[in-house]
């Protein structure tokens, strides 16, 4: 079975096609696990070592005739992950919508055009909520985002919803919480420093929090996050039923828990290199969105949660084979 994955070349689309190739099959359209013959990535860029390992095509989603070109009659499952993030899309309206809207909306028309339905995955956020909020979300909370992107991400969802019911695809859309810690460089996400007052620090480097470390965070590691793709993907349709939107399980944290779990594991002079420096953007960003759910239905879906945010820095140290003494 064919896969595609745009936004491939990204922190999770790349994290993602390593996951799915070392499993080596995925259900398909009929339900039935099928060997995967190909992992396509659609990106703009790739990181080293994709293109000796995956069917990558460099392009822009939002371009004519690229999604066209990417797309094979024969593809079975999608995994719609390309996207301006946050801040970018709040900084650029235009870009944005383009690529988070239209882009959006174009992949799903071109997926009409293919032999049967695409199990279809889409990455939405907890971007999705804003406004006035209880202290605790659940299942039934409106959606009312007070950013672009997260506009772009609801109706991209209801999209999702839409050609779910008419039979054009079998879409699932997760709404992902802040995903800590990302490896790398910082990023134009709002939530990027989440990532940041870890991995800077881990890495000897001094790291500015934008944010009061009171700010809670709702939060998943990126192995939880691979896993909750495939998971969707894997269930059947009927699981899913009429209702195609679930809110992942995270745990909620504040900064200054997270600072506190990085001294217990490095010891109090690594997390000591962050340092509050105020930032009116970010915070009038992030303090529109949600820091605790109760994801009920997606406990019952089988989807899972880390343990704690000692085992989510404990992951990352792991995977980045970092030296730490505590
Ligand atoms: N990482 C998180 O904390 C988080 C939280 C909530 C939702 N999400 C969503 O998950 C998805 C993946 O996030 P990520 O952290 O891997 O982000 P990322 O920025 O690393 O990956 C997104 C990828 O999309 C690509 N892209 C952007 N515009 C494109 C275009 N026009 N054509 C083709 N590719 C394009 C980018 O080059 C990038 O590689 C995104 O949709 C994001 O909105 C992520």
């Amino acid at each position: 079975m064919k896969v595609l994955i745009t936004g491939g070349g990204g922190f999770l689309g790349h994290r993602l096609a390593q996951a799915i190739a070392a499993r080596g099959a995925l259900a398909g359209p009929d339900g039935r696990e099928h060997a995967v013959t190909a992992i396509r990535l659609l990106d703009t860029a790739f990181p080293p070592g994709a293109e000796s390992r995956f069917d990558c095509v460099a392009g822009d989603l939002s371009a004519p005739g690229v999604i066209e070109r990417v797309l094979e009659r024969d593809t079975g499952a999608v995994f719609h992950l390309a996207a301006v993030v946050s801040g970018g899309a709040e900084a650029d309206f235009d870009l944005g919508m383009r690529v988070n809207l239209d882009g959006t909306r174009a992949l799903l028309e071109a997926c009409r055009r293919l032999a049967g339905p695409p199990r279809f995955v889409f990455a939405s956020s907890v971007a999705a909520f804003g406004g006035d909020l209880p202290p605790v979300l659940d299942d039934t909370t409106t959606p009312n985002p007070q950013t672009s992107y997260g506009m772009q991400k609801v109706v991209g969802e209801y999209l999702v919803t839409e050609f779910s019911r008419r039979g054009f695809i079998d879409g699932r859309s997760l709404r992902l919480p802040t995903i800590v810690v990302r490896p790398g460089k910082p990023n134009l996400a709002a939530s990027s420093f989440a990532s940041g007052i870890i991995r800077e620090p881990l890495n000897g480097e001094p790291s500015a929090l934008p944010v009061p470390d009171t700010t809670g965070i709702w939060l998943l590691s990126p192995g939880r996050v691979i896993e909750a793709f495939i998971h969707a993907h894997e269930l059947a349709s009927a699981a899913w039923g009429v209702n195609r939107v679930v809110n992942l399980p995270g745990i909620s944290v504040t900064v200054r828990e997270m600072l506190a779990a990085l001294a217990r594991i490095a010891g109090p002079a690594v997390a000591a290199r962050v340092t509050y420096q105020p930032d009116e953007r970010i915070q009038r960003i992030v303090k529109t969105w949600p820091a605790a759910f109760r994801t009920d239905r997606a406990l019952a879906l089988g989807f899972r949660a880390d343990a704690g945010i000692e085992d989510v820095i404990r992951e990352y140290i792991r995977d980045q084979g970092l030296a730490v003494q505590g």
